[in-house]
């Protein structure tokens, strides 16, 4: 039996960091230095692992990257006052605030307060529209999904005709932009949502599958169309147990041991779209560097 390829972001990304890497150096003898700033809001153990591989990212590309670590009890105003400060800092060409935000806090008022020149998560409405009108060129898209395209792109090309796509999961930070992405590239898109009768069913007819749920193994073998490309978003810590002992493992939302027997290219959790997520992230942040010349 063939299994499928596999998409192997963790190398993809590194060989994107060494292309921003060297982009930076040519920017820096032009006296910018690309800036980054990072707020985290709370002790959300998940979150702070990721920041600290943004920020650690951030300083192997030669970046300038600054933390601001702020207690859950923060006011929202003490938030958006910060935020004021970095878009007004021209040293800073990116500001992102990890979510999820502690309860007390407007996820929607602080993101949309990051002026759209420096939202390099693709978060702000400006953003997001021009996304969704088709604008690419002058738009920050969001970096999941811009990382998943590339390795999409990877397998399949460009265009995208003739190929149906199916995102599973309607977030803001994924599933929406994703579809967006997809049709650009002139996929027929379905998105597939809590709503949906019969995923499986859909699946089946898809050549593309982008699973952003967070469900673990949600997606079985049997629901892939042979020789389809999956794209596994979901990070997912489950408890295995392992020679008696339960220890802590990372699962994606695809059933990929059933998968890999019938996908053409797959992705694996960790080491798939993890990676590719924060070299988007830089690369955003580099083109707002370069947009600010
Ligand atoms: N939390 C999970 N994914 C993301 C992301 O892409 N950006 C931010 N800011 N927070 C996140």
């Amino acid at each position: 039996m063939s299994t499928a390829a596999l998409i192997n972001g963790k190398q993809k990304a590194q060989e994107l960091t060494v292309t921003i890497k060297e982009a930076t150096l040519r920017l820096k003898q032009e006296g910018i230095i690309p800036g980054l700033a990072v707020v985290i809001i709370g002790e959300d153990p998940a979150s702070q692992v990721y920041v600290r591989n943004k920020k650690r990212t951030a300083e192997e590309c030669g970046f300038s990257s600054t933390q601001h670590s702020l207690g859950k009890d923060v006011s929202e105003q003490e938030v958006l006052n910060l935020i004021k400060t970095l878009n007004e800092d021209s040293a800073v060409h990116g500001i992102l605030v990890q979510l999820p935000l502690p309860r007390n806090l407007n996820e929607e008022l602080i993101t949309q307060s990051i002026v759209p020149e420096k939202d390099v998560d693709g978060f702000h409405y400006i953003n997001i529209g021009k996304l969704a009108a088709g604008d690419l060129e002058n738009a920050f898209v969001p970096c999941t999904p811009a990382g998943c395209m590339l390795m999409i792109e990877d397998h399949l090309g460009k265009d995208l005709s003739g190929l149906h796509a199916t995102v599973i999961g309607r977030s803001n930070i994924v599933g929406k932009p994703m579809a967006s992405l997809l049709l650009q590239a002139n996929a027929t898109v379905t998105i597939c949502h809590k709503a949906t009768i019969d995923v499986p069913g859909i699946v089946k007819q898809s050549d593309i599958v982008v699973a952003a749920v967070g469900r673990p193994d949600m997606i079985k073998g049997n629901w892939i169309k042979p020789g389809a490309v999956v794209i596994d978003v979901g990070i997912n810590r489950i408890e295995v147990e392992e020679n008696g002992e339960m220890k802590s493992k990372l699962t994606g939302d695809v059933d990929f041991d059933e998968v890999v027997k019938v996908a053409s290219a797959i992705t694996p959790v960790p080491g798939g779209v993890g990676p590719m997520t924060i070299a988007m992230l830089m690369f955003n942040t580099l083109s707002s560097a370069k947009n600010s010349q």
